[in-house]
């Protein structure tokens, strides 16, 4: 029987309501553009909130001798140099830019006592670069970002799920999604999409994601034919909560440590001192969170498996101050007050850095019509982010992937079809569980997927537990063909974990795939059967396609660096940074 289903048009769909994607928006709609946003959530609860510390810009309003070039050198080697150096260039050129302008729309940044925007030291950076709102920032680019979409011509559908996208001669064409609500579903037919939904941190049990984060917007690129990258290169964050139990993963951030946060294990060590020496606790997040681990294997972990994490040294006004939320957070979900003692932490799921390949100027993947911001997307970050860089991320990528698909509808004539048997076909499938009393239960499988990803593709890796991940992975794909969801279609939670299992899993495939084909420890992929570096492994990305339902791996060449770039690097000649490598 047909499925009755609303029908809209547009010039130009968003599908991702988080920073990336309202950036999105926003430029596609000042170019004259009708714009639909599609978010899985309300409007405002987006992951983008969960980047608390800062927006890393190279604004020099507290270290006057920071520049793109320092912060394009420490992308770059922070990403142990597989990044797309062309997007890490324009990314460190323009996040200043993009960190004015939301100044001008409204976001309220802390000041300097000269009142220009405060930045804060974060990891791995050479200067103090995160311009920051307390520990809020995600927060407030989010509620800027809310009011700016209010004063542009943009359509926004909250508590929608996309499903599929459909492609018309090779071009994309639109969407299928249903209202969360009631399960009544709405085709979204459109001459580009961007794609702006996030990364799939919810794939592991500890983490700092929250419930969006599945890939969904990944998932359905791929099957629609873009590819993948990086998808191996998955961030553990080093200090998430550890206890109590029920906020596990959840996110302490950076900021902690960019305040003057110390680090001691149980012996009360400031054990960084044996891992990086220079940098200390503002270490890169690899080398953090691996440094965390190991100390948590030596048997010198705090009663819960962490680290202790202390900032009292700082005294109270500054921590209510400068950490608001922190305080808040632990004085609520802990009963910990953080002003008067030291707290544990550990290493928490927190951001992926693989994921659809993307052109670094216009964001557009190798799909016709489609175009990829923000976590969803690869390349810009590499082997490892920096903290601070997604927020700039979502800025400088969201409006370059909203101005790509605005050029690309006014250089392609037409407006892409979908039939309405494709429609019919899709709600079909999406349906199919809703009702089915037996089945694979999708709960069940998502905490089975979670325990594969911890115990095979986790922080620290090796062939042989790879290879079995992968192997139950590919047992997991055949029994989420038959997941059920007993019940009607209204408010029904289980149905709409269906998708998210079967996205999570096509994901899941290829991080574990990308993590057995690299055989060699580089950023966040730590194998313990392969411990060093290889050059050979710093000159491939590995790229993931989808080709007959199946997930083929692939390698590509990392694009060699142009050689006034690369002189940054040989001469040292990037503000700050001397010829060693290491900060002046
Ligand atoms: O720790 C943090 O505040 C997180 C920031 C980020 O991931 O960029």
């Amino acid at each position: 029987m047909s499925e009755n289903f609303e029908r809209h048009a547009y010039d130009i769909l968003i599908i991702g309501s988080g920073g990336a994607g309202l950036r999105a928006a926003v430029a596609a709609a000042e170019g004259g553009a009708k714009v639909a946003v599609l978010g899985k959530s309300l409007l405002g609860k987006a992951h983008t909130v969960m980047a608390e510390g800062g927006v890393a810009a190279s604004l020099g309003n507290v270290d006057p001798a920071d520049g793109w070039e320092t912060h394009f050198y420490d992308t770059m080697r922070s990403g142990h140099f597989i990044n797309n150096y062309k997007m890490v260039e324009v990314f460190a050129k323009e996040a200043p830019d993009r960190v004015l302008e939301l100044e001008q729309w409204g976001a309220v940044f802390d000041r300097t006592p000269e009142g220009r925007i405060m930045q804060r030291p974060f990891g791995a950076h050479t200067f103090r670069r995160l311009a920051h709102v307390g520990d809020r920032t995600g927060m407030e680019i989010i509620r800027t970002m809310e009011q700016k979409i209010l004063t542009v011509n943009v359509d926004v559908f909250q508590e929608i799920t996309a499903t599929k996208l459909f492609i018309d001669n090779g071009r994309v064409a639109g969407t299928v999604a249903y209202y969360r609500e009631d399960g009544r579903f709405a085709l979204f037919t459109a001459k580009a999409v961007v794609i702006a939904t996030g990364g799939w941190g919810k794939a592991y049990k500890v983490t700092s994601n929250s419930w969006e984060s599945t890939g969904d917007g990944a998932a359905l690129a791929f099957r629609a034919g873009a590819e993948l990258v990086d998808m191996e290169m998955v961030q553990f964050h080093p200090t998430g909560m550890v206890w109590p139990p029920g906020v596990r993963g959840l996110l302490v951030t950076e900021g902690v440590r960019g305040e003057g946060g110390l680090l001691r294990n149980s012996e009360g060590e400031r054990f960084m001192e044996k891992y990086d020496p220079q940098r200390m606790e503002l270490s890169s997040r690899d080398v953090v969170a691996r440094s965390i681990y190991k100390e948590v294997q030596a048997g010198r972990g705090t009663p819960h498996g962490g680290a202790w994490l202390d900032i009292t040294h700082k005294g109270p006004e500054y921590i209510k101050r400068k950490l608001p939320g922190m305080y808040q957070q632990f004085m609520a979900l802990a009963d910990v007050d953080i002003t008067k003692t030291k707290f544990e932490v550990g290493p928490t799921i927190h951001y992926t850095m693989g994921g659809i390949k993307v052109d670094a100027l216009t964001c557009a993947t190798n799909v016709p019509g489609l175009f990829a911001a923000g976590e969803c997307a690869g390349g810009l970050h590499g082997a490892n982010r920096l903290g601070g860089n997604s927020l700039a991320d979502i800025l400088v990528f969201g409006k370059r992937a909203g101005d790509g698909a605005l050029e690309f509808i006014q250089g392609h004539e037409g407006t892409p079809k979908v039939e309405e048997a494709e429609v019919q076909a899709e709600i079909e499938r999406v349906l199919q569980p809703v009702g089915q009393e037996s089945g694979e239960n999708p709960y069940a499988l998502h905490e089975q997927l979670q325990e594969i990803m911890a115990n095979h593709a986790g922080i620290s890796r090796n062939g042989p537990e790879l290879e079995q991940g992968l192997q139950k992975m590919l047992e997991l794909k055949e029994r989420a063909k038959s997941m059920s969801a007993p019940g009607s279609r209204t408010f029904n939670p289980g149905w709409h974990s269906v998708h998210d299992v079967r996205n999570m899993i096509t994901l899941c495939e290829a991080i574990i795939r990308g993590a057995i084909e690299r055989k060699e420890s580089r950023g966040a992929q730590w194998r313990l059967d392969h411990p060093d570096e290889l050059e050979e492994y710093g000159k491939i990305n590995f790229v993931h396609k989808m080709e007959d339902g199946e997930v083929k791996t692939y390698t590509s060449p990392v694009a060699e660096m142009t050689a006034e770039l690369q002189e940054l690097f040989q001469l040292g000649a990037a503000p700050g940074i001397a010829k060693s490598g290491k900060k002046e």
